[in-house]
């Protein structure tokens, strides 16, 4: 299965990519994530994506570009993948175009979760992520069993540093300008998928699944 998970801030795009992979066994590909890890070891890509990423903005797209190019070519991606939160731009689209051609890949469907803002403003402000595996939380929406640990490996909970109301206010702007439109350009290529993520979080992935297996 190759999937594109699209989405605003907050949709749930990594709650529901953690149930994706561990269902079709694929590789979660985050951009996201790659850069937190980035800036984490302090290399000189998370450093460049640092400067971006603490006011919303967005990476400039031929660093973006160029990792997910390197990601896809790898041999674990050879039998499908999940994108989360790249594409984000058109020139990013056509980028990834382009790389699958050269790998002789299509793409199985891209999914748009659809949440309205209000709701996306309450996820990202109350949302704490593990330290350790980095799985999702919220305090009132997915609290873990002890506040502050994480269920799965134990480890210590935190916030990230850009969900902060005024930055994760400016992501879903940067998202509504620069993202929005990718919505009408997989559409015209048949390729895209609603569903409604007002939504429990389990009920969300059936939708998922129900999508991508009968539509
Ligand atoms: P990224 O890490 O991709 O963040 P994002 O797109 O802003 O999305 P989030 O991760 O905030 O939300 P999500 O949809 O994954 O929601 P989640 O499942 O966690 O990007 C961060 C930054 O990196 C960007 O701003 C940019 O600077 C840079 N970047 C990344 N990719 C880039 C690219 N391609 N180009 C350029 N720059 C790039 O859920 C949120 C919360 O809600 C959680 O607490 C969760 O528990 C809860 N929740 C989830 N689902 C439900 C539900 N159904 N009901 C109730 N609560 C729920
Ligand atoms: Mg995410
Ligand atoms: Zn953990």
């Amino acid at each position: 299965m190759r999937i594109i998970l699209m989405g605003p801030p907050g949709a749930g795009k990594g709650t529901q990519a953690e149930l994706l992979i561990k269902h079709y066994k694929i590789p979660h590909i985050s951009t996201g994530d790659m850069f937190r890890a980035a800036i984490k070891e302090q290399t000189p890509l998370g450093m460049k994506a640092k400067e971006y990423m603490d006011s919303g903005a967005l990476v400039p797209d031929e660093v973006t570009i160029g990792i997910v190019a390197d990601r896809l070519a790898q041999a674990d991606c050879y039998n499908g993948f999940l994108l989360d939160g790249f594409p984000r731009t058109a020139a990013q689209a056509d980028a990834l175009a382009k790389i699958l051609s050269d790998l002789n890949m299509g793409l199985d469907g891209v999914i748009n979760i659809e949440t309205d803002d209000a709701t996306l403003l309450e996820r990202l402000t109350g949302r704490r992520v593990c330290k350790q595996c980095g799985a999702t939380f919220h305090t009132v929406f997915n609290p873990p069993r002890d506040q502050g640990v994480c269920d799965k490996c134990g480890d210590e909970l935190y916030q990230r540093s850009d969900d902060t109301l005024e930055t994760a206010q400016n992501r879903l702007k940067v998202y509504n300008d620069q993202t929005e439109p990718l919505i009408a350009y997989y559409s015209e290529q048949g390729l895209l998928k609603r569903t409604e993520g007002d939504q429990e979080i389990e009920q969300v992935f059936r939708n998922i699944l129900d999508v991508l297996e009968y539509q």
